[in-house]
C-alpha cells in the first residue's frame, strides 16, 4: 500500500492517506510531549520503538478477539491501519493509583484499586483533556450510548489480557488510556498502545518504566521503553 499525502500531524504521530480510502499509514515520529504539549523533546529511536511495541500489543489483542485498527507493519516507523471515524473520548483504566487520580482525590500513589476504575476524558489539548462522564458524551454528541458501552467492555477486555501479560513479564500495568473509532459500523481500538500512554512499574522494585520517565526527568526514557518491550517479547530488530 502506497503512502500518499499527509492528512494530519499529531504530537507524536503523522497520518497519511493511501490509494485505498479504507486504510491509512501512521508514522511514529521521534517527537514526544507531555502535559498536553507543554513539554516537548525529540528522543532518538522513539518512533521505531513505539511502532514495533504497538504492533506487538495490537497483534496480541487481535488474537484474543479485540477488534483493532492495526493491519501490518509497513516499515520500522510506519504501520498500515484501518481508517477509523475517531470518537473524541479517551478511556482510562487504573489498576493502581497514580498520576491525576492521586492529585484529584488526594489518594496515595501505589494504592491497589479493586475493582479497577474506569474514567472518560475529552480529547482536547486546549482544554487539557478534561474528565467527563457518560452524560456529557451523550448530551454533546461525542459518542452514542452503544459506543460508550462497547468502549467500556473492550477497555476491560484489554485490561484482562494486558494485566496478565505484563505481570507474567515481571511488570505492573498501573494504568492506560485507549482511544476508539468506528470502522464499517464496528467500534475498533485505534491510536496506539505503547509506554507513551500507560504506566508500567517493575513489579519487584516499583521502578517507573513508562512516559513518567520523561514527564519527571528520570532519564533513559527509550532504554526503558525498549526494556519493557523486550521483557514482553517484542522483536526490535
Ligand atoms: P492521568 O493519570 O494523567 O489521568 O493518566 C492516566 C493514564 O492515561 C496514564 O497512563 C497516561 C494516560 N493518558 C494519556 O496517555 N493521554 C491522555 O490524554 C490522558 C488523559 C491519559
Ligand atoms: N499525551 C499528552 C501530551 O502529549 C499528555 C501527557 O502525556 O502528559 O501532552
Amino acid at each position: 500500500m502506497q503512502k500518499l499525502e499527509e492528512l494530519y500531524a499529531g504530537k507524536a504521530k503523522s497520518v497519511y492517506r493511501t490509494e485505498d480510502s479504507r486504510f491509512l499509514v501512521i508514522e511514529f515520529r521521534n517527537d514526544t510531549s507531555a502535559f498536553d504539549g507543554v513539554k516537548k523533546a525529540k528522543l532518538d529511536r522513539k518512533g521505531e520503538v513505539n511502532n514495533k511495541f504497538n504492533a506487538f500489543i495490537m497483534r496480541r489483542l487481535a488474537e484474543q478477539g479485540v477488534p483493532v485498527h492495526f493491519v501490518e507493519l509497513k516499515s520500522a516507523t510506519e504501520s498500515i491501519v484501518k481508517s477509523l471515524n475517531m470518537i473524541p473520548v479517551e478511556c482510562v483504566v487504573r489498576n493502581v493509583a497514580a498520576g491525576s487520580l492521586c492529585k484529584r482525590l488526594g489518594i496515595q500513589e501505589g494504592l491497589e484499586l479493586n475493582p479497577p476504575t474506569f474514567e472518560l476524558f475529552l480529547k482536547n489539548d486546549d482544554l487539557h483533556d478534561p474528565m467527563i462522564n457518560e452524560y456529557h458524551a451523550l448530551s454533546f454528541g461525542w459518542a452514542t450510548a452503544e459506543q460508550l458501552a462497547k468502549m467500556e467492555s473492550l477497555t476491560f477486555q484489554v485490561n484482562a489480557i494486558l494485566k496478565k501479560m505484563f505481570a507474567d513479564a515481571g511488570m505492573t500495568l498501573v494504568d492506560y488510556k485507549l482511544e476508539f473509532g468506528e470502522f464499517e459500523g464496528e467500534v475498533v481500538l485505534g491510536d496506539e498502545f505503547s509506554p507513551d500512554g500507560c504506566r508500567i512499574w517493575d513489579a519487584a522494585t516499583g521502578e517507573k518504566m513508562d512516559k513518567d520517565r520523561f514527564r519527571q526527568d528520570l532519564g533513559n526514557v527509550i532504554e526503558y521503553y525498549q526494556e519493557v518491550g523486550m521483557r514482553l517479547g517484542v522483536d526490535f530488530n
